[in-house]
């Protein structure tokens, strides 16, 4: 794992968009696992930088995120799908029928998950996975638990998550309270894993890095399992590495 402290949320997210951009470089067809969140919305706006400036193309990129509310269809502003076109698809040349994202408002959602897992199989899996992380240590929307859920599934959200994303809505009484999510079996699938944290409240979740234990209490420790993990964070995040 390796672990890099930026100055601030500005370094982070460019740290962060070099490495993806050196893969997109390397691969224009690359498939990039996604997040959404305030974590990486930096990360992103280099990207179309690099885009603008004639750099890279994601004309042949594929995308797939993490995870997807349930009862918000794509048209929905706080839809993950929406927080997408609004942050990154609309501003580059991606072609949107190559981004996936799960439908939070399928009638089977069972089956929506075992199709999105398949879909995940079907690219190849991610050539890299971009995460943030709750100040309860999801990723993803897998929420500490005794037992974690290996693939795609339904999520139910826990009080400090629904608490935390109150903040994107005019009321907490409309956050969603189950998402469809990646499993870590699902994270896993990616080739390299870059997460992104940034500002005091994920200062000691982000300690939590520096033990060698894994629990699914915190779903981020699995991460220490994962052979090519890079965490950037800045240094409020970062404090006890200082
Ligand atoms: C987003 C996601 C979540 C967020 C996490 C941190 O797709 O899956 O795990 O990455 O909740 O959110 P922010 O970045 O808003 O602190």
């Amino acid at each position: 794992m390796k672990i890099i402290i930026a100055n601030d949320y500005e370094q982070m997210s460019l740290e962060a968009a070099n490495i993806i951009t050196d893969i997109i470089k390397s691969n224009p067809k690359a498939v990039l696992g996604l997040a959404t969140g305030s974590s990486p919305i930096g990360l992103y706006e280099n990207l179309i930088k690099e885009y603008k400036s004639g750099n890279i193309s994601f004309k042949d990129i594929k995308t797939i995120n993490l995870d997807e509310y349930i009862g918000l269809d794509g048209d929905h502003p706080k839809s993950y799908r929406y927080f997408m076109d609004d942050v990154l698809f609309n501003h580059v040349d991606i072609d949107k029928s190559n981004t996936f994202i799960p439908n939070g408002k399928a009638q089977n959602l069972e089956e929506e998950c075992t199709s999105y897992e398949r879909k995940l199989d079907e690219l190849g899996g991610q050539d890299v996975q971009i995460l943030g992380i709750g100040t309860n240590g999801h990723i993803g929307f897998n929420e500490p638990s005794e037992e974690l859920v290996l693939y795609t599934h339904v999520e139910n959200l826990q009080d400090s998550t629904i608490q935390a994303n109150s903040r994107f809505f005019k009321s907490i009484e409309e956050v969603p309270t189950t998402a469809i999510s990646m499993g870590i079996g699902s994270i896993f699938k990616a080739k390299q894993i870059v997460l992104v944290a940034s500002g005091p409240k994920k200062a000691e979740i982000m300690a939590s890095f520096q033990n060698n234990n894994l629990t699914p209490q915190i779903p981020a420790s699995l991460l220490k399992l994962h052979p090519n993990v890079t965490i950037i964070m800045d240094k409020e995040a970062g404090k006890y590495y200082l």
